[in-house]
């Protein structure tokens, strides 16, 4: 009678062992993939666990009998009951490589602690955020477009996404298209959002990397706004190492000086995590 449930409790021992003490162990419950190279996953969300729409956390799984971290934005908001991310698949990453074949019912392990600067407190008030986005980078503001303080602060929201072709572009696409038809989202977002999608290696509407469209003032015409002014432009920054400094070097160039969560100023950066 006995033996049947000391298997079952040598079992749940086992697998208890393997997770690592200190981190959430949470379930996947959605997986999609977008193109060769990106894929998004939903997962739930641990009863305790807060954050700040915009920041990161440490995600991974078990590869072999270690646990393997990277850096991943959170691209759910804050009120959201489940946790979104949106991944890169790099085939030889250390994390990605396996990431990228998770399924429901998968388990993902998350470090307690949420943190990053790509927050509404380290900006100073303002009346127009721009979300500077290539690639991934659009997941902090996946989260931040979708939160209702981001409107409560902002008169307009631009959020720009450069990816390398159309199909990269769709996770974008979706959220515009989420956001509209949300139940209480899109009184609260109303006319806000202006979404500026480009692609730098296909024909499209909008095309270009967003630096040459900012530098050449395209940008700009394209919306039907004035140039950068520090006065009410506030920008947020996120992509690779080279985007964030060509980015930030022309907010500078128009006057407006980076923040932190320490001392608030008129844009921030991130790097877009990779791995
Ligand atoms: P490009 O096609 O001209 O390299 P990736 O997929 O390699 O991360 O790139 C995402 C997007 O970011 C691409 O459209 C790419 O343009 C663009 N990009 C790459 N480097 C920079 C940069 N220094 N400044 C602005 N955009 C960049």
């Amino acid at each position: 009678m006995n033996a049947p449930a000391k298997t079952e409790e040598f079992a749940v021992a086992q697998v208890q062992a393997e997770i690592p003490d200190g981190v959430y162990a949470e379930t996947v419950l959605a997986v999609e993939h977008y193109t060769d190279r990106l894929f998004r996953f939903r997962m739930t969300r641990p009863a305790g666990f807060r954050f700040r729409s915009g920041e990161f956390a440490m995600i991974g799984l078990m590869v072999g009998d270690k646990p393997v971290y990277r850096a991943y934005s959170i691209a759910s908001p804050a009120w959201d009951e489940e946790l979104e991310f949106f991944s890169i698949k790099v085939p030889d990453g250390p994390l990605t490589s396996h990431l990228q074949a998770i399924k429901p019912g998968d388990t993902v392990l998350m470090r307690k602690k949420p943190t990053g600067t790509l927050v509404l407190d380290a900006l100073t008030p303002g009346k127009r955020l721009y979300m500077f986005s290539t690639g991934t980078g659009i997941a902090p503001f996946a989260s931040l477009i979708r939160d209702p303080e981001t409107y409560e602060k902002f008169d307009e929201v631009i959020l720009t996404h450069t990816c390398r072709d159309i199909a990269e572009l769709k996770y974008g696409f979706d959220l515009v298209h989420e956001i509209n038809n949300h139940e209480f989202l899109h009184e609260i977002v109303g006319d806000k959002l202006k979404h500026y999608p480009t692609v730098t290696r296909e024909d499209f509407k909008y095309r270009g990397r967003i630096t040459d469209l900012i530098e050449s003032g395209k940008l700009f015409t394209d919306l039907g706004v004035p140039a950068l002014d520090p006065a009410v432009d506030r920008g947020m920054i996120c992509g690779s190492t080279a985007m964030l400094k060509d980015t930030k070097d022309l907010l500078e160039k128009a006057g407006l000086v980076e923040g932190s969560n320490n001392k608030p100023g008129e844009f921030v950066i991130e790097r877009a995590f990779v791995g």
